[in-house]
């Protein structure tokens, strides 16, 4: 198996020079596009890894996947879902279209920018630094990495350049979509998209998702059912308008983020994780792609 990887990646460096690090978040620019990495954690508690498996790399929109966990955690899939929607959209991650079209003026899925900030307004606290240290405590037990931190130059980045977000935020609250305080929840979903990991994190939370949401210690973190609605709202949704593509070519229940990486679950089999900052035209890791498809071939991983 670590051959397998070490080839793979070697095979897929080419890909990194077709892609650019995303810059409308500055402190992104910073990463190196040449870095391509993964890390596998199979259900039997086996893990391989190869390339810069160890470098460090904000969240991102991986964030999606943890915030809609827990906000189903606090009020049950049913109200959540009369929030969010869960359809797929053409349109870009950050895109304000759909807002204005659905009939309910929902967003249309919980995987897109304006869903997660309205999950994270449905996640429980008294104040915002509960909340996101719900977030971050969650985040380290799936983990098993209590080290789980924010990036605060990340963090400032997104929040001085966030405006975007800001304006599904405040639309969303113009539309009885979301309550409470505006600024504070953008302030739990900067942060909570601030959140430093690796690649072995990653692959650690796709491990209990393909593990029908039960840690390697066998301890349960969210029910069966939430674990298929999440798997499923991932095929559908992780990789924005590129879902599609890679449910054909790749066929593993997946989630992108703007940082880098690709967290993908294999039921029953494995958790991967992968990173590769230069990303593609709809802000998926352009490396990070080709490996998940090598890997997918070589290991016959679809689903489908
Ligand atoms: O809100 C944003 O734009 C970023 N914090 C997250 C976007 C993202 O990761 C899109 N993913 N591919």
């Amino acid at each position: 198996m670590k051959r397998i990887l070490e080839n793979i990646i070697e095979d897929c460096r080419k890909w990194t020079s077709k892609g650019e690090v995303a810059s409308y978040i500055p402190e992104l620019a910073k990463a190196n596009p040449e870095a391509l990495g993964i890390w596998v954690t199979n259900l039997g508690g086996e893990e391989y890894f190869a390339g810069d498996w160890d470098i460090k790399f904000t969240i991102q929109s991986m964030s999606k996947v943890i915030t809609l966990m827990l906000a189903i955690l606090d009020n049950g899939t049913e109200y959540v879902f009369t929030k969010v929607g869960m359809e797929p959209t053409e349109s870009g991650f950050n895109s304000i279209t759909n807002l204005e079209t659905h009939e309910q003026k929902q967003p249309l899925n919980p995987m897109i920018n304006a869903g997660a900030i309205a999950t994270v307004s449905l996640i429980n606290g008294e104040t915002a630094d509960e909340k996101i240290n719900r977030i971050l405590n969650f985040t380290r037990k799936i983990t098993g990495n209590d080290e789980i931190g924010i990036n605060y130059n990340v963090y400032e980045s997104e929040k001085k350049t966030g405006n975007r977000n800001r304006a599904l935020a405040y639309y969303m609250k113009g539309n009885g979509i979301i309550e409470g305080d505006v600024e504070e929840i953008l302030d739990v979903y900067f942060k909570a998209c601030s959140m430093e990991i690796t690649c072995k994190d990653i692959a650690r939370i796709g491990a209990m998702l393909a593990n029908d949401g039960v840690l390697i210690n066998n301890e349960r973190v969210i029910s069966r059912e939430a674990c298929r609605i999440v798997k499923t709202i991932m095929v559908t949704c992780g990789m924005y308008d590129a879902s599609g593509k890679f449910a054909v070519h790749i066929g593993i229940p997946a989630k992108s983020g703007v940082g880098g990486g690709i967290m993908a679950a294999v039921p029953r089999r494995m958790g991967i994780g992968v990173v590769g900052p230069a990303l593609d035209a709809q802000g998926n890791s352009i490396g990070g792609i080709k490996i998940l498809e090598k890997l997918s071939h070589e290991l016959d991983l679809s689903i489908f």
